[in-house]
């Protein structure tokens, strides 16, 4: 029976002298982040389009190819014979004038440079060109005509060489979204922390250069505003370095995985909005959890593959707004406080693998993580008896629940 659980699981061992629990459930989770379509198709009848935006729109859709094979290409529906207005992905403001363009995934390939008809839609205020291909294009110096932007995405769209330094001169950004521009080159970041007070959003995860600058991403009182800060696989080593947290009371998702950051402050733990904290895999990165109090934000406390250490505080309980935590492969130690398995009835992902937790399992029940789909606690060094999980998560199947038993017992 026992290698029921090695069939199902590839070389996941069983026979180890650790308590090896995996359970894994049918249901995925939710999606947390619903993502923001913004494919607005226009109230036509109230709004006609100005000759002149129409124009530069059209010249932009002859002067790149758009894939025949993409069918949902906003572009399809942009003729002379409509309104702009009405164009799918194409906003306007009451006088006509073209204000937000969303080409995101439109299939999309060619060169945009500064003399690319979009920069003469002077109003633009939303512009997102994400997932396209316009290699080998580099960011045009003429994105500084449209000093109206407020949103600027140009995720994975294939752009590189430098950032333009004009770009900082957007002082109006609210969200700029650079994301896996994989050949940008190694862009400073520092001007950013110094001209953008509005900014909110900051994604540059992927970026395959060094970015320099980034430290004082931490410390600018310019930034007050940042709400996420996404730096995931960007090539940053050393310290987090944060001289004054007040700058950063705002700061609501942190994601810095994937990097090499050898010191993460422990008070940043406790900023008073975090609700996503994502260290993963900065191998060199150690500390300890810090004591949680019971106003923290946190929803999402994710620190796999890390040096972390030490033990669970009991005052994990007071995060109950906690849905997922993923501490596994780190160095944890210790038993798993009572307030964990009673407290955080939210908990939908729970992974406490390969550490060296010890100490007996809640023998009587986890009935009060109603919500879990996923609970893994494979590879540490528990006694006891196995939990009853019989009145939690309906998803769990008994299979999974027979072979668990039969070799734990
Ligand atoms: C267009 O806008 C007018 C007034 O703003 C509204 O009454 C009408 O229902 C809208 N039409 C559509 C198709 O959204
Ligand atoms: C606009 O022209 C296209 C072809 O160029 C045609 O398929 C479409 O039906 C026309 N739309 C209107 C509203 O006349
Ligand atoms: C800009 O790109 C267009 C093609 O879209 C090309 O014809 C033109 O020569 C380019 N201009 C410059 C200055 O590179
Ligand atoms: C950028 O656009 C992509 C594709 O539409 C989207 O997935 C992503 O969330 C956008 N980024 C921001 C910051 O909104
Ligand atoms: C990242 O950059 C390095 C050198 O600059 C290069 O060798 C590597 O192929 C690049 N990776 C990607 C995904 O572009
Ligand atoms: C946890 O379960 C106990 C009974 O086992 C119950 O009294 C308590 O209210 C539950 N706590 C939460 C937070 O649901
Ligand atoms: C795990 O903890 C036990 C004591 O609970 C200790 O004897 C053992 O050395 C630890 N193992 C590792 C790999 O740290
Ligand atoms: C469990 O941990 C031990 C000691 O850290 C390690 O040697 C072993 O490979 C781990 N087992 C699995 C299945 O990861």
């Amino acid at each position: 029976m026992a290698c029921l659980a090695q069939f199902f699981y590839g070389n996941y061992s069983c026979n180890s002298q650790y308590w090896s629990l995996l359970l894994f459930f049918i249901s995925f989770l939710n999606q947390l982040i619903s993502s923001s379509s913004s494919s607005s198709t226009s109230n036509s009848t109230h709004k006609a389009c100005l000759r002149d935006q129409s124009s530069a729109l059209l010249q932009f859709k002859s002067s790149i190819t758009i894939d025949e094979y993409i069918a949902h290409s906003n572009l399809w529906s942009w003729e002379t014979n409509t309104s702009c207005c009405s164009w799918q992905g194409v906003t306007c403001n009451g006088y006509g004038f073209v204000i937000g363009l969303d080409a995101s995934e439109s299939g999309l390939s060619g060169m945009i440079n500064s003399s690319t008809s979009l920069f003469k839609l002077r109003r633009l205020e939303k512009l997102n060109l994400a997932y396209n291909e316009f290699s080998p294009s580099s960011i045009p110096t003429a994105i500084i005509q449209l000093h109206s932007l407020t949103h600027l995405n140009l995720s994975s769209s294939g752009f590189s060489a430098q950032v333009p330094i004009e770009i900082y001169q957007l002082t109006s950004l609210v969200s700029l979204d650079f994301s896996f521009l994989h050949g940008l080159e190694s862009p400073n970041i520092e001007p950013l922390s110094k001209n953008m007070p509005s900014l909110r959003e900051l994604r540059l995860d992927g970026l395959n250069a060094s970015i320099s600058g980034w430290q004082q991403l931490f410390s600018s009182p310019k930034l007050h505003n940042l709400q996420v800060l996404s730096l995931s696989n960007c090539q940053l080593y050393g310290s987090v370095m944060s001289s004054s947290l007040s700058s950063l009371s705002s700061l609501s998702v942190l994601v810095l995985s994937m990097n090499d950051i050898t010191h993460f402050p422990i008070e940043m733990f406790s900023l008073p909005n975090l609700q996503v904290l994502d260290l993963t895999a900065n191998y060199r990165l150690a500390g300890s959890l810090p004591e949680f109090q019971s106003s923290s934000a946190l929803r999402e406390l994710v620190l796999p593959r890390t040096k972390f250490s030490g033990t669970i505080p009991s005052s994990i309980g007071n995060l109950k707004r906690l849905t997922k935590l993923d501490l596994s492969q780190c160095e944890f130690y210790g038993s798993i406080p009572f307030s964990l398995w009673h407290n955080l009835d939210q908990l939908m992902f729970l992974d406490l693998g390969h550490n060296n937790f010890s100490g007996e399992l809640p023998s009587d029940s986890l009935s009060n993580l109603s919500r879990l789909v996923k609970l893994l606690l494979w590879n540490n060094s528990f006694s006891g008896r196995l939990p009853s999980i019989k009145s939690s998560s309906r998803t769990i199947t008994q299979f999974h629940l027979r072979c668990l038993l039969s070799y734990l017992h």
